[in-house]
């Protein structure tokens, strides 16, 4: 088997949970805009701000709950220090001339290239820090000490938002690799 079942399910509830913070999230962002832009309606969810923020306070709990299964899984089972470690300069090097050169080999999709481990602990991460900076804004008076490590409140916001870029990201990237090598999205369907 290529990735357990634990990793499928809880691979699969982030995804749509992700989809529904990051939608109502940029509709929650149209309302008080942080840049002189915003997110075309078409593709926010909620409807308005108070819809929005309905929905992301929603997701939210799952998505930390299914976060945390999988952090604690994760470390319990060795499968981070087996699969995302070492990243090595020279293999990080190597593999990024491979995959732009489109010469990545495939063979064996349980071992992660140096890319891929690269890319996966960042995103683990940025879930970790966006999660972080989205209690701190949600209360900043409750959790003073953690608002302040992100440097206040308005500080945090931007911290927010600049976490929810990188995921979306890595989320375009991550896709278009997964289109492109369709066994690897069987493999987190099916296991195999
Ligand atoms: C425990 C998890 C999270 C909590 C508690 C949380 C909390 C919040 C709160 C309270 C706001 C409103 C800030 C304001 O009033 O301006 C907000 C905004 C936002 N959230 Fe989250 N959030 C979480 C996770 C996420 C995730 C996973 C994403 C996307 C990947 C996301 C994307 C956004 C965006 C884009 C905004 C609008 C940014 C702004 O204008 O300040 N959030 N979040
Ligand atoms: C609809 C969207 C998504 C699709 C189609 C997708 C597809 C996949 C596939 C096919 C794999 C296995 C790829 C491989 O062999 O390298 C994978 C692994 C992974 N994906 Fe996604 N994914 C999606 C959304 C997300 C999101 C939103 C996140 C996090 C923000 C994410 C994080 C990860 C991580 C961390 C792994 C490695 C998991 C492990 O081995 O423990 N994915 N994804």
């Amino acid at each position: 088997m290529i990735h357990p079942p634990w990793v499928r399910i809880t691979h699969w509830i982030n995804a749509l949970a992700m989809i529904v913070m990051i939608g109502s999230g940029w509709e929650i962002y149209n309302a008080s805009p942080l840049f002189p832009f915003v997110f075309p309606p078409a593709i926010t969810l909620g409807h308005w701000l108070a819809g929005a923020l309905l929905l992301h306070f929603a997701a939210m709990w799952i998505l930390v709950v299914n976060g945390l299964v999988y952090l604690i899984l994760g470390i319990v089972t060795g499968r981070f220090r087996s699969k995302l470690f070492p990243i090595r300069p020279a293999a990080l090097l190597a593999d990024t001339r491979a995959a732009l050169a489109g010469k990545l080999a495939y063979d064996d999709l349980s071992v992660y290239n140096a890319v891929q481990r690269l890319l996966y602990l960042g995103v683990i991460v940025a879930g970790v820090v966006i999660v972080l900076s989205g209690i701190s804004i949600w209360k900043p008076v409750q959790l003073q000490e953690l608002t302040r490590m992100f440097g206040g409140y308005d500080a945090a916001r931007y911290v927010h938002f600049c976490a929810m870029a990188a995921i979306v990201g890595f989320l375009v990237v991550h896709v278009t690799m997964a289109l492109l090598v369709p066994k690897s999205l069987r493999a987190m369907i099916l296991g195999r």
